[in-house]
């Protein structure tokens, strides 16, 4: 190739095919006509006259110009495509993402938790393998007591249980320091039970323990008041019944108003318009004697209840099985 009409010729070619060309041929026609091998390239590094020097350039710089407008296009027609064809309209909602919540023990743990810092207690969080000693001796259980019975407990071997109640955590508290003292201890125990509709042989208790100076048994009634007030609703009243634990001295079960017929008789609550509640009372000197504190000068009440026994009263579960089987056609109603 050496005439100027044959430059001029290769020049319209080139101008055409890259024109024609698409998206994916561009970048191969710039290639041909203008690449280090193309015979403008090679022509031009032939070149020994100004003015073959000049067409040449000429040429070139046409034909760059010409592949630049036909990429720019190509990109603009490639926008307005996507821009046609993939329509998003960021104003639709999104995809809503499933999104779980808390189980219904937990939500009650932290009601009990709630109500008891309010109260400006510690919340505390023991082991649940357990020595005999804190289980049952420092708790003052007689040597005869059932509990002690491998029938009622979980042993591992003669001197270590999983817990039973979350009792053992007062005497943790009590050696760990000074009175007085303000906790509630939260967290799992275990019986050996058989499964049923109202026994699981792991459940949860809440465990309140007050020692101070001039503690009586109406702080114990007021305590509990608020606590169930808080968990059950302004409504509720509390009433004791005696009994006994091996731990307190007198013994007491508190009963809470029946919240499903307002106290009148019910099904729920059995005709009598009271739920039983757990466990409470003043804290036995024995207890005391066994931490290294004078009855004398110290007193205190404690109390204990099932978590799981609070879920189903605030939430109507008549089973407690469904708190353990992890069903989410119930655990989602709560
Ligand atoms: N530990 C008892 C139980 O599991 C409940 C209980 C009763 C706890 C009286 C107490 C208490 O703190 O004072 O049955």
């Amino acid at each position: 190739m050496s005439t100027q009409t044959e430059w001029e010729t290769y020049r319209e070619e080139a101008e055409h095919a890259l024109a024609a060309a698409g998206l994916d041929e561009i970048a191969e026609e710039r290639v041909r006509y203008l690449g280090r091998k193309s015979p403008l390239a090679l022509a031009l590094r032939e070149v020994r006259d100004r003015e073959t020097g000049m067409l040449l350039n000429g040429i070139r710089t046409r034909l760059e110009e010409a592949a630049d407008e036909r990429e720019r296009s190509l990109a603009g027609d490639e926008l307005d495509r996507r821009l046609r064809e993939e329509v998003i309209d960021v104003t639709l909602p999104g995809e809503e993402l499933p999104l779980g919540h808390l189980h219904p023990i937990t939500q009650v743990r932290r009601a009990v938790e709630d109500a008891f810092l309010g109260l400006g207690y510690e919340v505390r969080d023991d082991r649940e393998v357990e020595t005999v000693e804190y289980n049952f001796d420092k708790l003052a259980f007689l040597p005869t007591h059932s509990a002690r019975s491998p029938r009622d407990t979980f042993f591992f071997d003669e001197t270590h249980v999983l817990r039973t109640e979350t009792s053992p955590s007062q005497i943790h508290i009590l050696e760990e320091k000074p009175p007085p003292i303000y906790m509630v201890s939260i967290g799992r125990v275990y019986r050996r039970d058989a499964i049923t509709a109202t026994r699981y042989p792991i459940f949860h208790q809440f465990e309140g323990l007050a020692v101070d100076k001039g503690i009586t048994l109406a702080d114990l009634k007021g305590t509990l008041l608020h606590v169930m007030r808080a968990l059950y609703g302004p409504e509720r009243r509390v009433r004791f019944r005696t009994h006994y634990f091996p731990f307190t001295e007198p013994s007491i079960e508190p009963d809470v108003s029946c919240g499903i017929c307002g106290g009148e008789g019910c099904r729920t609550c059995k005709w009598s318009g009271w739920i039983e509640m757990g466990g409470a009372g003043m804290v036995d000197p024995q207890v005391l004697e066994n931490v290294g504190l004078d009855p004398n000068e110290w007193g205190g009440f404690a109390f204990g209840c099932g978590l799981e026994r609070t879920a189903q009263l605030r939430h109507f579960i008549p089973d407690i099985r469904a708190l353990w089987e992890g069903d989410l056609r119930v655990l989602r109603q709560f």
